[in-house]
Formats: structure tokens, sequence, C-alpha cells
């Protein structure tokens, strides 16, 4: 069965539709830092105003505790909607209490309003089917229909996502849609070579995706905190650098597979060694068989790859024809160890096909650093939803819409 689109649901004037999007934003002390994903929900949002949809859309924020918890307030991200909306966006203080009713009816056709972080409530996430179907069904009284956009969410089986969409008429929004054409293209005959770039500190997220990738991709480059784990596998010393020791063993058995898959397996030649981690740390470039030879001695740790291996990723990443990217390459954050991350997002805007840059936290990296959404063929909004998609896993926020 095909994923149901807006049209499923036949006009949607005057009616009361309910949107589940991913507003998960990075927030510093109440400011957003990045608000990629709320102007990835505007497509969605513009097409049910201009239709006269009643709009309520709601979302998760952070990982709050089931409990309300005034730092993961979606209070800004409605006002930041609201601006670039161009319109006034109601805000309701409770997700499904009186004040959300309330604000619901208040709105006329083609008003939006804006309730209250999904998570506030314990049915949100429960992993018990019934606390989870009771809260969805409190969310249903404020809709006569769905429209499912959050991509960033669609790997969590939770009340909004999933059970929410089995209750209402739903269908899948044009962010939704837009993703699903993109990651299809890296799953169905992409164009060749086709690498894909890995990055981020946790190697244990990232095996899964290594693995169904091993037989598909040309190229599989490994940047990161996870590199450190590589390194090991290769026999390497890595000082106090992030180490998965339990996951070295699997990490061999990857290395010895690729090499007979015939897959370029491109693992780092040096790193940036630094004696604490701190953004003014002193810090050096070592070669992988020689990291703990720094003035460091065993007590320093990488925070970023080195310029060798930044110029052996770039050629590569550059001489591709499709390429996915998911995880920065060292601590972006600090500008002495983003130069690695810098070297990768520069190279994609350099592929002459298909550039993909695999949603969160290397999302916010190359607007951080810089570079404009439109220097890269798509920007995904979902980190770990693509991840898992990649992988091949069912995604229950997708099947709930039709999609197999
Ligand atoms: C994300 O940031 O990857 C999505 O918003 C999902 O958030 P979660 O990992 O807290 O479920």
């Amino acid at each position: 069965m095909a994923l149901r689109t807006l049209d499923s649901l036949g006009s949607l004037a005057g009616k009361r539709v309910i949107v589940r999007c991913d507003l998960n934003v990075p927030l510093k002390d109440g400011v957003i830092t990045d608000d990629g994903r709320v102007r990835a929900s505007l497509p969605t949002l513009n097409a049910l105003i201009d239709q006269g949809a009643r709009l309520v859309v709601c979302s998760h924020l952070g990982r709050p505790d089931g409990a309300p918890d005034a730092k993961y307030s979606l209070e800004p991200v409605a006002q930041r909607l609201s601006e670039l909306l161009g319109k006034p966006v109601a805000f309701s203080r409770d997700t499904v209490g009186e004040s959300a009713h309330e604000a619901v009816a208040a709105l006329d056709d083609g008003d939006v309003a804006v309730i209250e972080n999904l998570r506030f409530n314990p049915g949100e996430t429960a992993k018990d089917d019934a606390a989870r179907r009771a809260f969805a069904d409190e969310l249903a009284a404020l809709g006569d229909a769905l429209v499912s956009d959050g991509f960033g969410v669609v790997h969590r089986k939770q009340a909004s996502v999933y059970d929410l969409a089995e209750i209402l008429p739903s269908a899948a929004g044009l962010l939704i849609a837009t993703e699903l054409d993109v990651l299809d293209r890296l799953t169905e005959n992409p164009e060749r070579p086709y690498a894909v770039v890995l990055g981020g500190s946790k190697v244990s997220d990232k095996l899964g995706v290594i693995e169904h990738l091993l037989p598909r991709a040309d190229k599989i480059l490994v940047g990161g905190g996870m590199l450190f784990t590589f390194l090991a596998a290769q026999g390497f010393k890595v000082g106090k650098s992030l180490l998965e020791e339990d996951q070295i063993d699997r990490v061999k058995g990857y290395i010895a597979t690729a090499a007979v898959k015939g897959v370029e397996l491109i693992l780092p030649v040096d790193a940036v060694m630094a004696a604490s981690f701190s953004a003014d740390a002193d810090h050096v470039v070592a070669p992988a068989d020689a990291l703990e030879e720094t003035a460091f001695g065993a007590s320093g740790l990488g925070l970023d790859i080195g310029p060798e291996t930044a110029k052996l990723f770039a050629d590569a990443i550059r001489t591709s024809k499709t390429v996915f990217w998911n995880g920065p390459m060292g601590v972006f954050e600090m500008p002495a160890f983003a130069a690695g991350t810098k070297a990768v997002a520069q190279a994609l805007t350099a592929v002459d096909g298909l550039s993909v840059v695999g949603g969160g936290d290397s999302a916010a990296a190359v607007r951080q650093l810089g570079f404009r959404d439109d220097q890269f063929g798509h920007i995904s909004t979902g980190g770990g939803a693509s991840l898992e998609f990649l992988e091949g896993k069912k995604l229950p926020g997708l099947e709930v819409l039709g999609w197999q």
C-alpha cells in the first residue's frame, strides 16, 4: 500500500486538522538556535491554511519526563512559527486540557493554534498500549483529521505518531512525502559511486546502518567520536578518546566484511588530540597509529579528524555521485575542533549528483558553520529516522500511514 497523501483526506475547509510536526528545535536560554525544522513544516501548514482548515499544530520538544517542564515549552516555537507564517498563532498552555479545547474552539478557517509539548503527558511515550491509546483518544477530541508531518519522529511508536493516526482519518503531509522521495533515491538504485559518511559519538547507534549498507554502498567513511572504536579495532591506542570497548569485536568483523565485499571502508589516518574537553584546550594533530605519542600521552583526547583525513574524505565525497552524511566529524561547536566537519560539508556542496545531510546534529552543524540549505541536495529533518530508514527498519509512523 502506498503512503496516504493529503489529497486522500478530501476537502479540509472548515475542518479542525491536527498537524503532527517535529518542532523539536535546539534552544539556548529559551532562544531557538536552528529553526530548520520549523521552516521545513511550512509547506504543509500553508497548504492547509490555503484550504481554509483550522490548524491544531502539535509536537514534542526535548525529552521531558512526562510532566510539564518550562524549559521544554513550545511557546518560543509558536512565536517563531507566527513570524514565519506571517500571521498570529494562538498558543495553549496545556496539551489536551481545557485551554487547548478553548484555543481550538476559537479557531476560524485558516487560523492556527499550537498546543503545548506532547511529552508533558506520560501517555505520549508510554510503552503500555492502553495508556498510549488513552492519550491519543484525548488528542483526537481536538480534531476531525490528522496530518502527520513530523518526519523526525516517525521511528517512534508514540501516541501522536502512531495511535492517533489509527483513530482519526489520517494522511502524510508534504514534508514526509519529500523526505521519502529523497530517501528512496538512496535505497533504490542510487547513482554510483555511492558514499556514506558517518560521524557522531556513539558507534553502537551506527552499527546497524553500517551492516545494512555494507552490501549497498561503494564507500563508507567513518569519523566523529566513533572513529576511535574503529582505530582501536585496528590495534591502535586512542588515549582517553571516546571508546566503546564492547563493540571492538563487532567493528573488526565489519572491517573484514568490507574487504570481502569490495567496499572502500575509509578510516581516519590522523586526528586532533587535545589536553582536555574545552574550547581553548591545547591540541595537536597526531597520526592514527601514534595518538598517544603527543605531549598529552595517554591522557590525550581526540576531538576531530585530522587534516590528512579531511583531505581523504573530501576527495572520496567529491568523486561520488550520491552521498549521504550523518553525524559531525568532531566537536564542531568549538571552533578549534570544527575543521573536519567543515571540510566534509564543503565537499558535499561540490558533489555532482545527490548530496543528503541526514538531520539533527549534522543539519545544525552545516548551518552553524555558515552553509546555506540550498548548497546541498537535501537536508533531512530526521537524524534517527533517516538512519533507521536506511537501515531497512520498519517505521511505525510511516506504516500507520500506509507506507510499506
Ligand atoms: C530527533 O530530534 O531526532 C527527533 O525529534 C526525535 O526525538 P527523540 O529522539 O527524542 O524521540
